[in-house]
């Protein structure tokens, strides 16, 4: 028999080199390869009878799947997030920092899965049994018939979770801990991951349980992060949020059963995360409108709209290199708004700092937040507030004009809902709204946006 090779796996991405090196060149991550068995003793091996299969027609399936058998757990944003509740036999992957609140909204969700009547198995690895009861306890589920096990060994949680009846979902927290007899690794690298993780959703394929994977985001790369296991799963959201805040936000970035552009935001409270169903009344909460730099944005999250605010400080700078910082927004973004303002409309930055942050701690992914940050930008140049009661949507191109965007008509109404009277949108917007109790100024460019701010 061949000696058996191995192989150097970085354990923040997964990337494979056949020798060791300093910087992984997968990710640019720093001392995160570690020497790993490739095959991990499972495969096969030249013994094995391969099994044959037998492919079935895709017509003669069409009844089965025509809706995915979903569980809910009534907890409108967490299943919200989720597309409509865990499918069944598939794998759900919760990835976060530690500490963000997984193991809190995992036990909040298996609680009331557990007073809908399912069979909820809860395999802790992190914490005692004892420990995790008291949690419950304080998140006010200890009445409830969720099952806490707390176990690291792959084979000895599929032992467990096997026991009597079939769970109908079973959460294992977390990844990272697990290891099995038959690979040669220590826990937390790449190898001990996926092996762990490829056992669990075999066994929820097999049986038709759901498998819940909790994944601690790591920076240092010193044990394997949730990225190395996202391709093996059916769905993977990430709990995100700061520190400073109390809420949190659910975000799908893979769904196999669903759309993945929904978010389910929670409030950390002293008994566990609550539920936000309108958002923007709380991103909205802390404003301070009256001064300059401060514009409401009319976003959208997968199917539902938010409204944030953008803050920007622009103020001369006491440096060679003037300073651009953004929190809550891409920063190449910010540079090239900048760009589009000095290039068409004359406005001079390279003598000012510029600060950008989205209220709340909130981070906005569209281009639809354009219009908003180059109002933000320019009424704290110009020193002038702008009205408060006026909402700015749209995107900006490097030729200075300003595009239409989706979802014009819910836009609007939920500003209105909120009490803004006045939008600022791009000109030829599609669907808008008939008999809206808003007032609308159309842009074509962002001259025009300038002109209107700064008079
Ligand atoms: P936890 O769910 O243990 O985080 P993770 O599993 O992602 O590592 O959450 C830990 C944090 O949540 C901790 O800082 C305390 C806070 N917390 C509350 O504020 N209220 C609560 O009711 C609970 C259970 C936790
Ligand atoms: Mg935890």
């Amino acid at each position: 028999m061949a000696k058996a090779r191995t192989n150097f796996i970085c354990q923040n991405c997964g990337t494979v080199t056949s020798r060791w090196v300093g910087k992984c060149e997968g990710c640019g991550q720093w001392n995160t390869i570690v020497e790993e068995d490739p095959l991990g003793g499972i495969g096969g091996g030249p013994g094995k009878t391969p099994k044959k299969g037998r492919p079935v027609a895709l017509t003669t399936l069409s009844g089965e799947t025509e809706d995915a058998p979903r569980i809910t757990t009534g907890i409108s944003e967490f299943d919200r997030a989720l597309g409509g509740g865990f499918v069944r036999g598939s794998a759900v992957l919760i990835g976060g920092d530690p500490g963000i609140g997984k193991s809190t909204v995992l036990m909040q969700a298996a609680a009331a899965l557990s007073r809908n009547g399912h069979r909820i198995i809860y395999v802790s690895g992190e914490e005692a049994v004892a420990q995790v009861r008291l949690r419950a306890q304080r998140l006010g589920a200890a009445d409830t018939d969720v099952l806490l096990a707390a176990e690291t060994n792959v084979e000895d949680i599929l032992a467990t979770v096997s026991e009597g009846k079939r769970p109908d979902l079973f959460i294992v927290d977390s990844i990272q801990t697990l290891w099995s007899d038959v690979v040669d690794s220590a826990p937390g690298t790449v190898t001990q991951v996926r092996t762990g993780v490829q056992a669990m959703i075999r066994f929820a394929k097999q049986t038709g349980a759901t498998v819940v994977l909790v994944g601690h985001v790591t920076k240092e790369g010193q044990i394997a992060g949730p990225r190395v296991v996202e391709h093996m799963v059916d769905a993977v959201l990430y709990f995100e949020g700061d520190r400073g805040h109390h809420y949190r936000i659910l975000r799908t970035v893979k769904n196999r059963f669903g759309p993945t552009d929904e978010i389910g935001v929670f409030e950390m409270s002293d008994k566990g995360l609550r539920e936000v169903t309108n958002p923007s009344e709380l991103f909205l909460g802390e404003r301070n409108a009256k001064s300059p730099g401060a514009a409401v944005f009319a976003g959208m999250e997968g199917t539902r709209p938010v409204l944030v605010e953008v803050q920007a400080l622009v103020a001369p700078t006491s440096l060679g290199t003037p300073r651009r910082a953004v929190v809550g927004w891409d920063s190449a973004r910010l540079s090239m708004i900048l760009a589009v303002l000095e290039a068409h409309c004359g406005v001079r930055l390279g003598q000012h700092d510029v600060y950008l942050n989205v209220a709340g701690g909130y981070r906005i992914a569209e281009p639809a937040a354009d219009l908003a940050v180059a109002s933000a930008l320019v009424s704290s140049l110009a020193g002038l507030a702008l009205p408060t009661d006026c909402v700015y949507f749209g995107e900006i191109s490097l030729s200075g004009a300003i595009r239409p965007v989706a979802h014009t008509a819910q836009r609007l109404k939920e500003s209105e809902k909120l009490g803004f009277s006045q939008a600022v949108l791009p000109s030829a917007s599609p669907d808008l709204p008939k008999g809206s109790g808003m007032v609308w100024s159309e842009m074509e460019s962002l001259p025009d946006l300038v002109a209107r701010i700064a008079g």
